[in-house]
């Protein structure tokens, strides 16, 4: 068996010169990896309730469901402005050069809800942080938030450090 490392393909100078983006559609692609990857997400939460995952537009929608499947749990989307069609809360994050912001739809969490947020990748950890804020507004709590990969060098983890982070491949 391959490791999921390998169906990880890196693509250089996309989406802009200079960066080696990580594409995950090889994995995405192969039934057996998908499902190792999927375990391997699972594994640190044996044990955990979860009762929402919310997962980032748009390649966190991936194995955001997934997780939610095979955790019985609600998955919940968080989207870029305007695609969210019912009542949002938003948050504004910096960037390097200006801001993003990000919308959940109000009634997706009821206080009290225990939530794992669930992203493709950590790099500055500036969208996990925001949907963090997203999720603390309306009153759930945050369990986990998992990744299949981490840019270690970005030091995202540091913007994360109340909470608990697992990913399975660091970079
Ligand atoms: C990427 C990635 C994460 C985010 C991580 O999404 O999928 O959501 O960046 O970066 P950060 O830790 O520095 O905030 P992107 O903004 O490319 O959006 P997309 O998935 O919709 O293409």
């Amino acid at each position: 068996m391959k490791t999921i490392e390998s169906f990880i393909r890196d693509i250089h100078d996309f989406p802009k010169p200079g960066i080696v983006f990580k594409d995950l559609t090889p994995l995405l692609n192969n039934p057996e990896a998908t499902n190792l990857c999927l375990q391997q997400l699972l594994t640190p939460l044996a044990h955990q309730r979860i009762d929402k995952v919310v997962g980032m537009e748009a390649r966190g929608f991936f194995f955001g469901t997934l997780l939610a499947q095979k955790l019985n749990a609600g998955f919940i989307p968080v989207r870029k402005p305007g695609k969210l069609p019912y009542n949002t809360i938003s948050e504004t994050y910096a960037l390097e050069y200006g801001s993003d912001t990000l919308e959940i739809h109000a009634d997706a969490i009821q206080p009290g809800d225990r939530v794992l947020i669930h992203d493709d990748v950590l790099a500055t950890g500036g969208t996990a942080e925001a949907v963090c804020k997203l999720v603390e507004k309306l009153g759930g709590a945050i369990v986990q938030c998992n990744f299949i990969m981490e840019l270690e060098f970005l030091n995202g983890k540091d913007r994360l450090n109340k909470y608990s982070i697992a990913s399975i491949i660091k970079y």
